[in-house]
């Protein structure tokens, strides 16, 4: 039987082989963190990824793993910590619609099934064009509900829970609060905790 310590050592070894493998289809910056470093789930994202988007193309200009059942369109355009690679890779339905400006989401944040978050309108007089994009930023641990609709410009603070089916069409910048609703409301605040544990969304 293997010691603990020498479980960890062939893990990275192996580890260190699949990024080097991973690295030939996606940016290696993404292939770390808690679902690379300790766990085999993230690997498993790679190899799905390298069948749909590197064979069959779905979502094939991401440089991260992402399953064929959500949408990411620009990959540059998409600022998130590697720990949450989850939030493109479980569950189904969800959109990101970043071609007109970046989204940013905060690290520990969790999006549920079916939720859009868009960056640009059709233009409502010429629906064959889009209106001028507008950033999204989401703060560190939110948890966005499933059915949710995030509208263009709209900046959530940190720890921000979003009810299911609720269409966000304005910022609540603050954070610390439960919305719900279309238009979303505030439903109730939250307990502020300590500074260190939540933050800003990433630049
Ligand atoms: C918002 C949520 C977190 C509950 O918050 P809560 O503070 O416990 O709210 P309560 O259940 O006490 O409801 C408070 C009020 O808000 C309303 N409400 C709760 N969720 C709502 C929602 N999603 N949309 C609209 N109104 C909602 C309730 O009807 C209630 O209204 P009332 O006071 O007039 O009766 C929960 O309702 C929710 O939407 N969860 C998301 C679940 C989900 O999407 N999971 C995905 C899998 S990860």
């Amino acid at each position: 039987m293997l010691s603990p310590a020498a479980k960890k050592r062939l893990f990275s070894l192996l580890a260190s082989g699949l990024r080097f493998f991973g690295g030939l289809f996606y940016d290696r910056r993404y292939l770390v963190g808690a679902y690379f470093d300790d766990s085999f789930i993230g690997w498993k994202w790679v190899v799905r990824g390298i069948l749909f988007q590197k064979i069959l193309k779905f979502n094939r200009n991401i440089p991260w793993p992402v399953s064929p059942l959500n949408v990411v369109s620009i990959g540059r355009n998409l600022k998130f910590h590697p720990d949450d690679i989850n939030m493109f890779n479980e569950m189904t339905g969800k959109y990101f619609q970043n071609f007109a400006a970046p989204i940013r989401i905060g690290k520990g944040t969790w999006i549920a099934s079916n939720v859009g978050i868009i960056t640009a309108n059709h233009d409502p007089n010429d629906l064959t064009r889009h209106l001028p994009g507008a950033e999204v930023v989401i703060g560190e641990s939110c948890w966005i509900g499933m059915n949710s609709v995030i509208l263009p410009g709209v900046r959530l603070g940190p720890h921000t829970v979003v009810g299911a089916g609720s269409v966000v069409t304005h910022s609540f910048p603050e954070g610390h609060c439960v919305l719900a609703g279309n238009p979303a409301r505030l439903l109730r605040r939250l307990d502020e905790p300590g500074q260190a544990e939540v933050g800003v969304a990433p630049k």
